[in-house]
């Protein structure tokens, strides 16, 4: 996706998924495993939809719904295995990771040409126009939160 704070999180997920797994295997407690996982999941699918919505990219609305899809499945495995099915760690590990291959190679891509363009864009109109960074666009920092520049460098 070359949108490096977001790589690195789909990294981190991935790892943590691998992680479940093993934990699955071994037959210990899985409890902090999907507990990390699901931490990382919600961090970064609000993370991405903060620097969707900054960004006003048009597909947003679409991109959430996948998320919010995602999530809600997730809740349900967790609550089975809350209530002693041991199956549904396995179907867990296998609805995230095919769920969270076909995703980041659409959905995530797409809004990640998006932001790269946007960026490139926004640097262009500002040196272009002669106009303040202040005053011709939104900041946003590496977690996608906006910020107010100082206007005195
Ligand atoms: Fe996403
Ligand atoms: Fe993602």
């Amino acid at each position: 996706m070359f949108v490096p704070e977001l790589d690195g999180e789909h990294k981190e997920i991935f790892v943590a998924l691998d992680d479940l797994q093993t934990a699955l295997a071994g037959g210990g407690d899985i409890r902090p495993h999907t507990a990390h996982l699901t931490d990382c999941i919600v961090d970064h699918f609000a993370h991405e939809e903060r620097l969707m919505r900054a960004a006003r990219y048009g597909s947003l609305t679409w991109h959430k719904q996948q998320h919010i899809a995602a999530r809600r499945r997730v809740v349900e495995f967790l609550q089975r295995l809350e209530q002693g099915d041991t199956g549904a760690g396995p179907e867990l590990v296998e609805y995230l990771s095919n769920w969270l291959h076909g995703h980041t190679r659409l959905a995530d891509r797409m809004m990640g040409a998006f932001l790269r363009n946007q960026r490139r864009g926004l640097w262009k109109l500002t040196f272009q126009a002669g106009t303040r960074p202040a005053d011709a666009c939104d900041w946003v920092d590496s977690k996608g939160d906006r910020f107010k520049p100082t206007s005195k460098a």
